[in-house]
């Protein structure tokens, strides 16, 4: 079981790919949460990455393919969070399920107007005062996100998996429509 959560920064990715995630039993594999915690660590991932995410620029397509490579060995499923960001990682994820023998169940897309999404990372910058959510930074990440991620949802739409959901409302809300579209079958 494989579930892709696909959207700009502040979409709500985390918070519902962590409640979907507790629904199916499978694990959430959220890419910007390993990388976090490799910064943390100081481990040589972490010291690469460090100054992409500081800029809110997308970390090199070769070290987020090892991390996930490294991340989904031995793994059943799992609900992927940050993760592919461009089509070529995306390519790749393909080539990767397919040589341990998973499957693709789906992507949901989060739909967020911008001031909503500026307007969460902004209490988020307050509450926790994560590094890369000052507002010239958030910018940028969404200026990358429609440069280089936003190709996705046509990728996927493309391949019939693409799930649109409302992102808007509360946490229980969104929740809810997403269980009820893939509960349909996705595509939708
Ligand atoms: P990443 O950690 O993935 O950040 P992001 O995509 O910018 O997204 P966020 O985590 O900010 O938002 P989210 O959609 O998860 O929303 P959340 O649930 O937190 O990536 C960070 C960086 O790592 C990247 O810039 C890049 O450098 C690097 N990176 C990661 N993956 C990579 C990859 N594959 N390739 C290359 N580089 C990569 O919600 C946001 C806030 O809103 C929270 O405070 C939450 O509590 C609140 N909230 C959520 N839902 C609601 C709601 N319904 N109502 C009110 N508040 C809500
Ligand atoms: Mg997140």
């Amino acid at each position: 079981m494989v579930w892709i959560f696909l959207g700009p920064p502040g979409a709500g990715k985390g918070t519902q790919a962590t409640l979907f995630a507790e629904h199916l039993g499978v694990p959430h594999v959220s890419t910007g949460d390993l990388l976090r915690t490799a910064v943390k660590a100081g481990t040589e991932l972490g010291k690469k990455a460090q100054s992409f995410m500081d800029a809110g620029n997308l970390v090199p397509d070769d070290l987020m393919l090892d991390l996930v490579r490294e991340t989904l060995a031995g793994r059943t499923g799992c609900i992927l969070d940050g993760f592919p960001r461009t089509t070529v990682q995306a390519d790749a994820l393909a080539g990767m399920l397919d040589e341990i023998g998973l499957g693709l169940d789906g992507v949901v897309r989060l739909n967020v107007a911008e001031p909503m999404l500026v307007a969460r990372i902004a209490s988020r910058a307050e509450a926790e005062g994560r590094a890369d959510d000052t507002v010239e930074t958030v910018r940028n990440r969404l200026r990358v996100y429609g440069e280089k991620t936003a190709p996705l949802v046509d990728y996927y739409r493309g391949q019939g998996v693409l799930n649109d959901v409302d992102g808007e409302g509360t946490i229980e809300e969104i929740q809810d429509r997403i269980r009820s579209t893939v509960g349909s079958g996705g595509d939708s």
